[in-house]
């Protein structure tokens, strides 16, 4: 017999896996809405350089608007058969409504190189305008606790060591800030990926003197993409919006795990509020941190599509390649979990009840140490010689089995350095130590409230 072992594989029609392999509709659909407005203002080039009537224009976009109507109304009918991706089947309808006479004539000089990247910029600039406003309210909700709760303190630490006290609100806005450098990021962002690249065709240019500013104007570009093999083949927008939101991520799972710590019975700082957390099916004792736990999770996915993309970007040959197609299900995976999770962010710590006493019994004497320290330096002590004397405070304070240094007394001190004064045993006050900080940027009152005041105006509408 002359069957090959491979012949099913090889009958001239495309293999039923490769179709499926190949097909895209199912989630480029996301942005038809993109691709109608896209041909819309198509549509208008083309009239506008001679290419077709009057009547022809109005005709697709009439038309183009009842496809894009079908796909709102959930009664658009996919063919499966013809319909690859969201462009064919949106022209595809388009024939049916005006006729193939007419809408045949919407592809002249475009291709869907340039068409699909034009409708993926349109789309991820879109979407990064609500991407914004929940960031906007993630700031306010951190910065306006900031405010009510400064009074509030607890143990700073390193390396998950107490080290220093500080104002609970100088930890939120320690985040506020990484935040609002994101914000600031992605409008950067947003306006990077806003070029447009209809007009480019399939990689040469257009070759019918299309009208590109025009369409950039039409289509709400700030700029048109001066190259037109760049116009197809760059997908840097969508690694940089990957890369931005890997670094969002990142903030948000640090500052989840910080959450996550403070919840713990050991630490007892806060309690979340029943709408972000579970309770365990087995043992009623325990409340579960779902949400800040999922917010740490979520991060490593958000990495791996950035990661992902770059591997698939990597190595490509100049203009369009079919790989491309890659880039959408995770930046379309990305976008709705990070506007998802800043909005999680935002109703956990908006909600979450905190327990200024526990932070407070948290603090450990040991820190008093330090204080010794920065006495005798405001007494015109080098540092390396205040050190000495501190650590020989603590150590002598150690060898006597006292828990901390300010339990020893002005007179063994005095033993150890003649000229402490009555008004050391004052530096042993944990508001006191805090309120030392008023350096730009430090803990002090004075400094958080400054912090409190430049986000608030970085925010304000
Ligand atoms: N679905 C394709 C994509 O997402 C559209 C571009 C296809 N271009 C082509 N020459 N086959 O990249």
């Amino acid at each position: 017999s002359n069957e090959r072992l491979w012949g099913g594989r090889f009958t001239g029609k495309t293999d039923p896996l490769m179709n499926l392999y190949n097909d895209c509709l199912s989630y480029d659909k996301t942005f038809y809405s993109q691709d109608i407005q896209g041909s819309q203002a198509y549509a208008k080039a083309l009239f506008k350089a001679g290419l077709i009537t009057e009547y022809e224009r109005d005709q697709m976009v009439e038309g183009l608007a009842k496809v894009g109507e079908e796909w709102r109304t959930g009664t658009f009918a996919i063919n499966p058969i013809s319909d690859e991706d969201v462009h064919t089947a949106n022209e595809r309808r388009l024939g049916e409504l005006i006729g193939i006479n007419i809408s045949g004539k919407l592809h002249t000089g475009r291709s869907r190189n340039d068409q699909v990247a034009t409708d993926l910029r349109m789309w991820v600039r879109d979407t990064l305008v609500s991407t914004e406003q929940y960031l906007l309210t993630l700031i306010r909700i951190i910065v306006s606790r900031a405010a009510q709760e400064i009074d509030v303190i607890l143990p700073g630490y390193t390396q998950s060591q107490q080290a220093q006290p500080i104002r609970w609100s100088h930890w939120l806005l320690s985040y506020c800030q990484l935040f609002l450098s994101d914000l600031h990021k992605l409008r950067q962002t947003r306006s990077r990926v806003n070029r447009c690249p209809l007009g480019s065709g399939a990689l040469a240019g257009n070759p019918f003197e299309i009208d590109r500013e025009f369409l950039a104007k039409e289509l709400g570009f700030e700029a048109v993409i001066p190259n037109s093999m760049v116009g197809v083949g760059d997908r840097d927008f969508v690694v940089e919006v990957l890369q931005w939101a890997t670094v969002l991520m990142s903030h948000i799972s640090r500052w989840a795990e910080d959450m996550i710590l403070y919840s713990t019975a050991e630490f007892h700082f806060l309690t979340l509020a029943d709408a972000y957390s579970t309770g365990s099916s087995l043992m009623p004792q325990k409340k579960n941190s779902d949400s800040l736990e999922l917010l740490r999770g979520k991060s490593g996915r958000v990495f791996g599509q950035m990661a992902g993309f770059m591997y698939t970007l990597k190595g490509l040959p100049s203009s369009y390649n079919k790989d491309l197609q890659e880039d959408k299900e995770p930046l379309f995976d990305c976008c709705s979990t990070i506007n998802n999770s800043i909005q999680i962010a935002s109703g956990v710590i908006s909600t979450l009840t905190i327990h200024p006493e526990n932070m407070k019994a948290a603090l450990s004497a040991s820190m008093f140490v330090d204080e010794i320290r920065n006495y005798l330096v405001r007494r015109g002590l080098s540092q390396d010689e205040a050190n000495n004397i501190s650590r020989e405070c603590y150590e002598l304070a150690a060898s006597e089995g006292l828990a901390n240094v300010s339990e020893l007394g002005l007179e063994k001190m005095k033993g150890i350095y003649e000229q402490f004064g009555e008004d050391v045993m004052e530096t042993f006050d944990y508001e006191r130590i805090i309120e030392q900080y008023t350096s730009l940027g430090g803990t002090a009152k004075s400094s958080v409230l400054q912090q409190i005041e430049e986000v608030t105006r970085a925010v304000h509408d």
